[in-house]
């Protein structure tokens, strides 16, 4: 819904899982934001690279709020947390050229407490005030979620929340969290909300990555501009969230990441990231710093790329794994430069598989040339023509450019595609 904002999918960070207790050795409750740790994060994206490329949202997540009401019935902040409150914080941000964030649950309580001994005050009840609140803070994105009692229409209370938010002049992206069905998604939620998350919450865990994966296939409610089909946060190089607590700090392997960030790239997924970006490893920067991934993300004129075809040419991709989801499925998209970009993926827990893309499922001529480029790895991967294909360990992708070249009379491109 165009209220302003969102005319391309956001970039930022949120609190949930990276200031956890996981790092102390106890991931049983998340949060422990506090207004020291923002402006640490905030320092940290202003001079690592990612405001250059965009990344602009710093978001709270449950737990920043006191248990408690004030006297007049107004949400505020937890006093040990934010001693200075929240407009003075949403100002140093603003200062800096960021924006702020925060959560809130349409029942009457959050869906956690953070270790304390009472639930924290949900907006049920209060759609109004709180969103005169937030506006009066200077929030930029409000992001809510779905627990507490006093749920029982997600259209009507999402619709008055949002009717809520607008009705206080400043533009707030709205991020629906939960309180409607996956599949298919209704579409009530692009009129309402800039944002809506695809699917229940990401954990940091191959076999979750990969529901979500399948969830941006053929999404029911595809991302435009101003409406964008949300893949929760990105646990690029770990540890992210898992309430699994036997999945104690989780990691996934970097080719788990790579895939799970390439999909949310070329499916123009908003890039929330969730892990300490205080410390870049050479995964984070691989991915979440990689400019071109970060353009085709942000093409907001250019359809979001979803499935365009799965090899089944390989034994291991035709094998099957999960229901009729595809072993080896391709993303694909066209871009608005006239290039295009897909992503070839081996789904499969065992077996290494020559994943084949025909051009054809991009829309381009069985007899196009295309020059390849390895958009993670920033590297040549020569030309194909017809076809590409491209050997992939388990759960590995790779994300590509294709430029279809000019053709000449003697075209000597490499006819099969094959890149080893
Ligand atoms: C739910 C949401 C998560 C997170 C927690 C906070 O589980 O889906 O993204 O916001 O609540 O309590």
């Amino acid at each position: 819904y165009d209220n302003g904002v969102a005319l391309k999918p956001a970039m930022g960070w949120n609190t949930w899982c990276t200031l956890s207790d996981c790092h102390n050795g106890d991931n049983k409750y998340f949060d422990r934001c506090n207004e020291w740790e923002i402006r640490d994060i905030a320092e940290a994206m202003l001079t690592n690279g990612m405001y250059d490329l965009g990344y602009r949202y710093i978001n709270l997540d449950d737990c920043w709020a006191a248990t408690e009401r004030d006297a007049q019935g107004n949400i505020q902040p937890d006093p040990d947390r934010f001693p200075s409150g929240m407009r003075a914080m949403a100002d140093w941000l603003h200062k800096k050229g960021l924006k702020f964030g925060l959560y809130t649950s349409m029942g009457s309580a959050t869906c956690n407490r953070g270790g304390r001994p009472k639930d924290i005050p949900g907006s049920f009840g209060h759609y109004k005030e709180d969103a005169a609140t937030f506006a009066s803070w200077h929030m930029d994105y409000v992001k809510v979620d779905w627990c507490g009692h006093d749920l029982f229409d997600s259209k009507l209370q999402h619709t008055e929340l949002s009717n809520a938010l607008n009705a206080t002049g400043r533009p707030i992206w709205l991020e629906l969290c939960r309180g409607y069905s996956y599949d298919p998604i209704p579409p009530y939620v692009a009129e309402v909300a800039q944002s809506w998350r695809a699917t229940g919450d990401h954990q940091d865990e191959w076999s979750n990555s990969k529901t979500v994966i399948q969830a941006f296939m053929n999404p029911s409610n595809p991302s435009v501009p101003h409406a964008w089909n949300y893949g929760d946060f990105l646990m690029t190089g770990g540890p992210g969230c898992n309430v699994n607590a036997s999945l104690h700090c989780p990691r996934q392997t970097d080719d788990e990441y790579r895939t799970t960030f390439s999909v949310w790239s070329i499916a123009s997924s908003p890039l929330i990231v969730a892990t300490d970006i205080r410390n870049m490893t050479a995964i984070m920067t691989e991915c979440l710093l990689n400019k071109e991934a970060i353009a085709i993300n942000q093409d907001y004129t250019s359809a979001a790329g979803k499935l365009i075809g799965s090899d089944t040419r390989d034994p291991v991709c035709a094998s099957g794994g999960d229901g009729d989801a595809p072993t080896c499925p391709v993303f694909g998209r066209k871009l608005s430069d006239g290039t295009y970009a897909a992503v070839l993926i081996n789904l499969a827990d065992s077996g290494r598989a020559n994943v084949t893309m025909d051009l054809g499922w991009l829309g381009l001529p069985s007899s196009a040339t295309v020059t390849v480029n390895n958009i993670l790895k920033q590297r040549s991967m020569g030309t194909a023509k017809g076809t590409l294909t491209v050997p992939l360990s388990p759960h590995e992708s790779v994300y590509v450019r294709l430029t279809r070249t000019t053709t000449t009379r003697n075209d000597t491109s490499s006819a099969d595609g094959v890149v080893t």
